[in-house]
């Protein structure tokens, strides 16, 4: 992709949000923090692919998978007012839905097509499948990795601000981790949202992504940025289980900055 192409994406997403007006004239704030997380994580897409020594051209179809990544939340929140996906629609589904109905991506070549929509629908998934196009994987990959750069910080900036409940409305107050939740980590690296009760899950969970990182570069940020060092703070001091966990993906982290 060219950057004139590149640039005509960008213009189509920044006008896009404009249908969602409401009668007020106004673009609901919860629409316009998702714009703004697709503008940092087209930014993080654009650094890595980058930072791994890609070519102009896959770096700006790098950055325009990140423009577009979440655009099906829109209407996501347009119908049914949340972007919680198992009470609504799969927000990546949708994306593609709306890149394809809009045409954004017509007067580009299949391969990209493919990549860019592939990666939409699959950056929200549990799992990229083993059946994903070749062509389409690094895209996949790369999208998973800058997506989850700024929701660390997202994350972050909740618990420094002392709203970390807001962005998990109904969760426990307790401030204990769950033994459930810390056995599933240590055993596959990774947790289900099913068994995230309290804050400390979740934060557990933040960390265990290091399991599912792709590329160096991410690695090499969240080494650079102590990302797993600062949620260590806001997690129960001297707890044998969670103390494993941090220093099991201290190691992954370090380890991943040099593959
Ligand atoms: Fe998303």
């Amino acid at each position: 992709m060219n950057g004139k192409e590149l640039q005509e994406i960008i213009q189509w997403f920044l006008d896009y949000p404009e249908r969602f007006r409401g009668r007020d004239g106004r673009i609901h704030r919860m629409l316009e923090l998702k714009r703004d997380h697709s503008r940092r994580v087209a930014g993080y897409c654009r650094f890595i692919a980058f930072e791994i020594g890609w070519k102009p051209g896959p770096v700006n179809t790098a950055e325009a998978i990140g423009w577009l990544h979440d655009v099906g939340r829109f209407s996501q929140w347009d119908e049914f007012g949340t972007f919680y996906d198992p009470a609504s629609i799969d927000h990546g589904a949708k994306g593609r839905e709306v890149i394809e109905n809009e045409g954004v991506l017509e007067f580009l070549p299949e391969a990209t097509r493919t990549a860019i929509l592939d990666s939409v629908i699959l950056h929200n998934h549990r799992e990229i499948p083993e059946s994903t196009d070749p062509l389409s994987l690094p895209f996949a990959r790369l999208i998973r990795d800058a997506d989850k750069l700024d929701i660390f910080n997202l994350v972050y900036g909740h618990l420094a601000a002392g709203t970390i409940r807001k962005l998990l409305p109904g969760i426990s107050t307790e401030k204990t981790a769950s033994a459930p939740l810390m056995e599933e980590i240590s055993r596959d690296g990774r947790a289900s949202c099913h068994n995230v009760k309290t804050v400390p899950d979740f934060l557990l969970t933040q960390v265990s992504w290091v399991s599912n990182i792709n590329y160096a570069p991410t690695f090499r940020r969240i080494s650079e940025n102590r990302l797993i060092e600062r949620l260590r703070k806001y997690l129960p001091s001297r707890n044998p289980g969670i103390d494993s966990i941090i220093n099991s993906a201290l190691k992954q982290v370090a380890e991943g900055c040099i593959s």
